[in-house]
């Protein structure tokens, strides 16, 4: 179902729509994932209001290189990569968050197609509907037709809006797609290709294997603004669903699995504790130690991106990374 949350006039540049989708429902997913053993939660769930905000934080923290990589490499090559692109491109982005890396490729678009029509997808809409705002003022000629709505099956976002001549290029920033496991990147990935034409593109942000010791300062900085981005889940179970959770009770706890190549997220219970949660009418044992799995963050290599890309019916025709090849940006053209 699509409700309009910003009124839409045709000429109006900005539209904001949500898709609903069967997998929006919180509760479920907590109660699912808080009876289930090991216990887990989607981090889909970490982008309310305060969790986008501490999100956007940890991008600006010196441990946290993933988006200082990215930025290098689209600025390094942002002509290369705009003219990979093709003359005349509708840009439709996943989980695009603050947008702020677009910016590198907007500034390079809009000096060579003038309009621009740009299609942000997020499960945030108040980080929609902000960084919209703040797009607007900055490039006269985008077009935004922003979708809340959740990205795992591409497919439903992209048939909500009216087929163009110019070539879709979807942009996925921020590795974002290691935050999925591999069957689910592939499953997520096939299901954007059904919806794209022969020759339209993803371009797609990833970040790569490295030492440990990197990987997890990343994911464990001494300011604690990871651990509060991974504590406010436990915060919004409290808000939205009348949640007992004492966050001083929890830890934050990342560390690298070599093995499978991912960063692994948890909160630790520090005690024998019982959590009861008001909405779902549960009462949710802990043992002292026991951990709820927040998140994996897949890092990737050639041959993990290659496989991604065949497994999908994508071809990589360009790769470009930073001068330290902590991270890649691949093209992907529909094959
Ligand atoms: N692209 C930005 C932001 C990455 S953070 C960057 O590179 O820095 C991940 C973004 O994806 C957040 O804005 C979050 O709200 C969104 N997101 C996470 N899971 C999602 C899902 N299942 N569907 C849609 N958006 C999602
Ligand atoms: C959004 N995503 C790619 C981030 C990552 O690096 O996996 C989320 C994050 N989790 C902890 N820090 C950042």
């Amino acid at each position: 179902m699509t409700a309009a949350l910003v009124p839409f006039s045709p000429d109006a540049r900005f539209a904001l729509s949500r898709i609903e989708s069967p997998t929006d429902d919180f509760a479920s997913d907590v109660r699912a994932g808080l009876t289930a053993t090991p216990k887990s939660l989607p981090p889909r769930w970490f982008y309310d209001d305060l969790g986008s905000t501490l999100f956007d934080a940890i991008c600006f923290l010196p441990e946290y290189y993933v988006t200082r990589a990215e930025t290098e490499v689209l600025t390094s090559f942002r002509n290369e990569i705009a003219v990979s692109f093709g003359p005349q491109v509708r840009l439709v982005e996943l989980g695009s968050g603050m947008a702020r890396k677009t910016r590198i490729l907007l500034d390079v678009l809009a000096a060579r197609q003038g309009d621009i029509e740009y299609v942000p997808v997020d499960v945030d809409a108040a980080i929609l509907e902000r960084s919209g705002h703040d797009l607007l003022s900055e490039y006269p000629a985008l077009h935004i037709r922003a979708l809340c709505s959740d990205f795992s099956r591409p497919s439903i976002p992209l048939s909500a809006f009216a087929p163009s001549r110019a070539r879709t290029i979807v942009l996925f920033l921020g590795s974002t797609i290691g935050n999925l496991d591999p069957d689910a990147a592939i499953a997520m990935l096939r299901d954007l290709r059904s919806a794209l034409r022969p020759n339209d593109a993803l371009f797609l942000g990833a970040d790569l294997r490295k030492d440990r010791a990197t990987l997890e300062a990343a994911y464990d900085d001494p300011l604690g603004v990871t651990a509060s981005f991974n504590l406010n889940l436990l915060q919004r179970i409290n808000r939205e669903l009348g949640g007992h959770f004492e966050l001083a009770s929890f830890k934050h706890r990342a560390f690298y699995d070599e093995v499978r190549g991912r960063i692994e997220m948890h909160l630790v219970s520090r005690r024998a504790q019982r959590v009861r949660i008001d909405a779902l009418d549960i009462e949710i044992a802990f043992a002292d130690g026991e951990t709820i799995h927040t998140e994996n963050s897949y890092k990737h290599d050639e041959a993990t991106l290659r496989t991604l890309a065949r497994e999908s019916g994508f071809t990589i025709t360009n790769t470009w990374t930073d001068a330290q090849r902590r991270f890649a940006d691949v093209l992907m053209i529909a094959s």
